[in-house]
């Protein structure tokens, strides 16, 4: 019988390929680049952080949490994301021609780097541990039902930002190895 279940993406791979997609964005935010472009490519980190942590609040983190051996990185992860929010208000509301602006977006990426990396290295193989690949599947639907809720009232924006924000060689490069990951597991399920 067909299900949905079976043709989705685990949450697991999902949360990993946000996060490759935002430090994508950070490596493309360069002192040097223009204004414009520079406040266009820290709202698309903002927007993709924001939208990433809800996901990871509402879906990921109420089932990892009564399964999770590493308490310390499970407990500090809501707190993190908090902390990163208001970084972001502050960016937000800085002139992108101000030092400050700069400053901002590494504090950020500073952050992003370190709370990924607990959440690659301890949060995601324990859920891999922990859940069936049913299971992790079943969040993956759930992850998508709600992205698509939180992204469509920005949509217009997001798009806009990230046309501004990327040269287009490199936004090929973005939709290109989005592409190839999801044709790839698209056969691999095929086959399996
Ligand atoms: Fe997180
Ligand atoms: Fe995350």
């Amino acid at each position: 019988m067909f299900s949905l279940k079976k043709l989705s993406p685990s949450i697991t791979d999902m949360i990993r390929f946000d996060h490759s997609h935002v430090m994508v964005t950070f490596h493309q935010y360069t002192v040097d680049k223009r204004p414009s472009v520079k406040k266009a490519l820290a709202e698309t980190i903002c927007d993709a952080l924001e939208i990433h942590a809800t996901l990871e609040e509402e879906i990921f983190y109420p089932a990892m949490r009564p399964r999770a051996h590493d308490r310390k990185v499970m407990d500090k992860s809501e707190p993190e994301h908090d902390e990163m929010r208001s970084v972001i208000a502050e960016l937000r509301g800085t002139d992108p021609k101000s030092p400050r602006h700069d400053e901002l977006v590494f504090e950020l990426m500073r952050d992003v780097v370190h709370h990924v990396a607990d959440e690659e290295t301890v949060l995601l193989p324990e859920a891999e541990q922990t859940m069936s690949k049913d299971k992790l599947s079943e969040l993956g639907v759930q992850m998508t039902k709600r992205r698509l809720e939180l992204v469509t009232p920005k949509a217009g924006k997001i798009a806009a930002n990230t046309a501004l924000g990327f040269s287009s060689s490199t936004a090929a490069l973005v939709v290109g190895v989005a592409g190839a990951l999801f044709a790839a597991r698209a056969v691999t399920r095929k086959s399996a």
